[in-house]
């Protein structure tokens, strides 16, 4: 992985962001939010639909500019900084709907994720990531023609190729087959034990509450709870603003 451009203090946070607000005319999207993410560590971004996380995607990586509020990555403060030199400090990212380049094969997508950062000799790892993630068969396919699940898989790989140290991932399930979710699930976790820092967006309560090892949960943009899942799950407050008066088994 990449390194960071100083090594922070021990005990830094990967990401931090605190204060994090965004208004839509009169509608505050996100308020106030502040959260960490430690090192090596998979936190999960849970609430309801409209509840403000991918906006909270958007403002980490400045694609909307926060009204108020900061980012810290390794200790770093990031916002203000362009989207393509947020990335550069390395930090990838994956859209709520894929977004690959659906006329060109999945090799050839690999190669413009690589070349926008202009890396040379990607060519080995991009092979392995491939190999790694189930899509060694389909390199010459166009990404059109690929499953959800597959192309949530290459876009994955096109961040892989450039070696983030930290992903955000927007509902990495949404859409796809179990077989995939499955193999989604195990490569995420295999990313942590490696070494690398999650932050993930998800509505599957199962995968997130056996996957993360902290949870931070939004409702109509304001941060109503944050912890661990076995915490998380018991929280009324919680389950009334996912499930409303509904039971969810993986909450029970
Ligand atoms: N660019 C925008 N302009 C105006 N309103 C927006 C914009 N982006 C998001 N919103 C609104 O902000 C609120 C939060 O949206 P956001 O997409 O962050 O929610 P979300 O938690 O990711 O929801 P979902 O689970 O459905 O993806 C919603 O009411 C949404 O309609
Ligand atoms: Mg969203």
């Amino acid at each position: 992985m990449s390194p960071a451009a100083s090594t922070p203090p021990a005990g830094t946070p990967t990401l931090a962001v605190t204060g994090l607000s965004k208004l839509f005319g009169g509608l505050r999207a996100v308020s106030e939010c502040s959260f960490e993410i430690a090192p090596a560590t998979i936190v999960g971004l849970i609430g309801p639909n409209g509840s403000g996380k991918t906006t909270v995607f958007n403002l980490i990586t400045n694609l909307l500019r926060p009204d108020a509020g900061a980012v810290y990555f390794h200790g770093a403060r990031i916002d203000g900084l362009k989207t393509y030199e947020i990335a550069r400090r390395g930090i990838g990212r994956t859209f709520q709907s894929v977004k690959i380049f659906r006329e060109l094969s999945v090799w050839d997508n690999l190669s413009i994720a690589a070349m926008g950062r202009e890396r040379v000799g990607w060519e080995p790892a991009a092979t392995a990531w491939l190999e790694r993630l189930g899509l060694d068969h389909l390199r010459e396919d166009p990404g059109e023609s690929l499953s959800v699940g597959q192309q949530r898989l290459l876009e994955l790989a096109m961040n892989l190729v450039v070696d983030p140290p930290f992903l955000m991932l927007d509902e990495p399930l949404a859409g796809v087959h179990p077989v995939v979710r499955q193999r989604i699930a195990d490569t995420i976790r295999a990313l942590r034990r490696e070494g690398r820092t999650f932050l993930v967006i998800e509505h599957d309560m199962a995968f997130v509450m056996e996957l993360c090892d902290k949870l931070v949960v939004m409702d109509h943009g304001l941060k109503i709870a944050e912890g661990a899942p076995e915490t998380i799950r018991r929280d009324p407050a919680v389950i009334d603003a996912l499930l409303g008066r509904r039971r969810d088994p993986a909450l029970a």
